[in-house]
């Protein structure tokens, strides 16, 4: 077993159901930061995720001078500090467990007239930054990762100029990066992507008054003077979400819903797939969060059965593979994943966490370099290892209502940094979550 003091004791049940609510997008929030940071003016933002991620992030706003408020639950109020404000931190800014915030600063302070340096968990100090770093150079910045790897230094003072980009790999993060790079270039800056991935970036630099053009795959950000500080609504994360309309997929006999979650299509992926192996998903549209759609989702319990999953879907659900993996395993027949190499480098890789974890608990897969091939079947109690990977561990705590058997979850302490209220959530529709050994918690977490 890895590090980490906290467990989760699941005890086996086979009912949910009620009405919830998910906390805030943690894509949306990082986006929230960095953008009301940068703008002139005062930025509100409503719905903001307060997890340890998205921390992090307004943490390193605030290390490089933005007057950052939290004016009540969600609430958080920036005074921007200006495109061209931002002041040099006075140490290193430590990206926690976040990928997006350590990717996206890249871009962000690649345009800075100061230096610095970026650090991580030991987590996020395994993951790749050269996919960053790279197209960063071409645009003349000059960044320099450690073997690949954070520390990630960040030289500034640079003149950078505008570059057409073409990504081998489908990341949402590099076309961030590269965007808030174009924000300081000295002229237009194009990303073309090689599928389809979420597009908050562009949908809140638009916010902000900044022009962006879309055309096919081909995403373009022109230099600006100035971003229009703004409010910003942040609809409930889908990723979250996804834990429960598996759960709900598996038992709930009369209905889950799960109000006000954002419906991005770009996001939706959980929702195609699940629909494929048979699951009853209604989604009740309830207007935009900002330039967001949201929806009010509600999921009945059906009979899963296995499917060979589009490789399209892939990035549209990249977030979501850990629990969707549980669904497969309550499905009859196979389930076949491939092209997702991606979850390898993941907060850890999710391929090989989740056949550990899912043989354990006696199922049959076969694992692959991009991917895996997996029987449903019934699934023992045990004892899992998240190996520090928020989702790994929520999606075990959804295997429960498979299991036959109390499920042990070792070294959770890390779903706080996407969903920290998570055991008290699905205690609320029915799901026994009990929290041991947390630092500083009581013992329900
Ligand atoms: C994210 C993009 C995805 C996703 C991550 C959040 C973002 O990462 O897995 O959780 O907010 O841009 P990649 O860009 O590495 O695919």
């Amino acid at each position: 077993m890895s590090g980490g003091g906290a467990s989760y004791r699941v005890t086996s049940q086979r009912r949910v159901g009620g009405a919830m609510q998910v906390p805030g997008d943690k894509s949306i929030s990082h986006r929230a930061m960095m953008l009301g940071g940068i703008a002139d003016g005062v930025t509100e933002v409503e719905g903001f995720l307060a997890s340890a991620d998205c921390l992090s992030t307004l943490n390193a706003m605030r290390a490089m001078g933005v007057a950052i408020e939290e004016t009540g639950p969600g609430r958080v109020r920036l005074q921007g500090a200006g495109l061209h404000g931002l002041k040099a931190p006075k140490g290193p800014l430590d990206m926690g467990n976040a990928g997006t915030a350590m990717r996206l600063s890249m871009g962000l302070l690649a345009g800075q007239h100061f230096d610095s340096v970026l650090v991580g968990d030991p987590s996020l100090s395994r993951r790749p930054m050269e996919r960053a770093a790279r197209p960063l150079r071409t645009m003349g910045a000059s960044i320099t990762t450690t073997d690949g790897r954070p520390p990630v230094h960040v030289h500034g003072g640079q003149t950078l100029t505008g570059a057409e980009h073409v990504l081998e790999v489908a990341s949402a993060q590099v076309k961030s990066a590269l965007m808030l790079a174009g924000l300081y270039a000295g002229g237009p800056t194009s990303v073309t992507e090689p599928a389809p991935t979420r597009d908050h970036t562009e949908r809140m630099l638009a916010a902000f008054g900044v022009p962006v053009q879309v055309t096919g795959s081909r995403v373009t950000v022109s230099p600006v003077i100035r971003l229009e500080a703004c409010r910003i609504e942040v609809p409930g994360d889908i990723s979250s979400a996804a834990f429960f309309l598996v759960a709900g997929a598996l038992a709930a006999r009369d209905g889950l819903v799960i109000r006000r979650v954002g419906l991005n299509p770009t996001r939706t992926g959980v929702i195609d797939i699940l629909r494929l192996m048979g699951a009853d998903i209604r989604v009740h549209p309830a207007g935009l969060a900002g330039r967001e759609p949201v929806a009010d989702l509600e999921v009945f319990q059906s009979d899963l059965t296995g499917i060979a999953i589009p490789e399209e879907l892939v990035p549209l659900a990249i977030d979501e593979f850990p629990v969707l993996f549980i669904a497969a395993a309550a499905a009859r027949g196979e389930t076949v994943l491939s092209g997702a190499a991606e979850l390898r480098v993941k907060e850890s890789d999710r391929i090989a966490v989740m056949a550990e974890g899912l043989t354990r608990l006696g199922a049959t897969v076969e694992v692959y370099p991009d991917g895996l091939r997996m029987q449903g079947g019934p699934l023992s109690g045990g004892e899992i290892d998240s190996h520090g990977d928020h989702r790994i561990a929520m999606a075990f705590a959804v295997a429960s209502l498979l299991s036959h058997g109390e499920l042990v979850i070792r070294d959770v302490e890390n779903v706080g940094t996407s969903f920290p209220d998570f055991p008290g959530i699905a205690r609320g529709i029915g799901l026994e979550v009990g929290v041991e050994g947390a630092a500083g918690r009581g013992p329900h977490g």
